[in-house]
């Protein structure tokens, strides 16, 4: 029996967490494994309604999980920031999920905004890292608001977190056994402290996997390549900022943030999958979002869980819709409405 945290969270996310849902139970039926849920309420509204973010209880509550299951948050009325660090990023950080997973792959070349790309040329992964960088929240004003102000924000990288995601990624390389090839995405020629690290880090673990091809791409150079020629990637391992931004254009290139799902991983405590477009507030409460990428961060989760073939069964019937029925994955475009998508991955399932 799998006990699931469900996050519908804020926005269109309980939209599309519903339509999730409706796959994971249908997967169920068909692959005869048990799961209960339990729905927590973290969200941008229930802080405007109680001033409660995620607190530490909470954190206890939910390590008796097996997966958590996140639709989105954020609300427009609360300052940015707030939800971010108080709700996704303390649940990421306090979890200990070192590792954001992103597959950026292309399901129908109708979708693709890059001129001849096939499905064959965009399949790649993005590893992440989770917990550390300029995400880590440390550094301070100087003169603040004064004309001599400073800002100091701090890119925090320990061996030991460079590490174990490096690791990660190799690991994750071998196993998705497809080019067997990885490639640091960094910024060695500037940031000489971070990415020297790095670098020597990952020169090191590629010495215990003489199976895996390696390469170095610094970001910016990155970024062109996801563009001009995706085809060259296969396991991309990265910062959590140079991350953050590269999967953003990754969603793009595969079809959008109605595709694009992501795994929060610590792969010894519980992770946490979602889709990674946030709240579209504009949309919500329409029926109009595309739900496919709360959908395939379900397929995420089952692999993690280690139901294999559902998680298989779950991405082949979103590609049957990808390919056969919408006529965009943009939201209001789909030419179905949002429970009718979750309705047409079921029937294919
Ligand atoms: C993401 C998001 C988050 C991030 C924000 C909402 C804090 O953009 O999951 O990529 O920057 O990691
Ligand atoms: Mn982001």
């Amino acid at each position: 029996m799998y006990r699931i945290a469900v996050i519908g969270g804020d926005g269109t996310g309980p939209e599309v967490v519903r339509e999730g849902l409706k796959v994971l139970d249908a997967a169920s039926s068909k692959f005869g494994f048990k799961y209960e849920t339990k729905e927590f309420d973290f969200s941008g509204k229930r802080y405007l309604a109680t001033g409660k973010l995620v607190d530490d209880n909470d954190i206890v509550e939910l390590k008796k999980y097996e997966a958590i299951y996140l639709g989105a948050v954020g609300d427009p009325e609360v300052k940015p920031g707030v939800i971010e660090t108080g709700v996704l990023l303390k649940l990421r950080f306090a979890l200990d999920q070192y590792i954001n997973l992103r597959p950026v792959k292309l399901y129908n070349s109708d979708f693709c905004p890059l001129k001849d790309k096939k499905p064959e040329d965009i399949d790649f992964v993005v590893v992440r890292e989770n917990s550390e960088g300029l995400y880590k929240g440390m550094g301070e004003f100087k003169d603040k608001g004064t004309k001599d102000e400073v800002a100091i924000q701090i890119s925090y990288n320990t061996r030991r977190g460079v590490e174990r995601c490096i690791r990660y990624a190799f690991e994750y390389t071998r196993k998705r056994n497809r080019r067997k090839k990885l490639t640091l995405c960094g910024k060695t020629n500037v940031l000489t402290f971070a990415w020297d690290l790095w670098q020597r880090t990952f020169n090191e673990v590629a010495k215990e996997y003489p199976d895996i091809s390696t390469d170095y791409a610094h970001v910016d150079a990155t970024t062109m390549w996801f563009v001009k020629n995706p085809e060259w990637f296969d396991v991309i391992v990265t910062d959590n900022m140079f991350g953050d931004i590269i999967t953003d254009l990754g969603a793009m290139i595969q079809g959008g943030m109605g595709i694009a799902a992501g795994g929060n991983i610590n792969p010894k405590g519980v992770s946490m999958f979602e889709p990674i477009g946030g709240s579209a507030p504009k949309y919500t409460g329409k029926n109009v979002i595309n739900p496919l990428a709360a959908i395939c961060a379900v397929g995420m989760l089952l692999e993690n869980l280690g139901e294999e073939k559902a998680a298989k069964a779950v991405e082949d019937a979103v590609i049957k819709v990808v390919s056969k029925n919408l006529k965009s994955l943009a939201a209001g475009k789909m030419g179905y409405s949002t429970q009718e998508v979750g309705d047409l991955v079921v029937k294919n399932l």
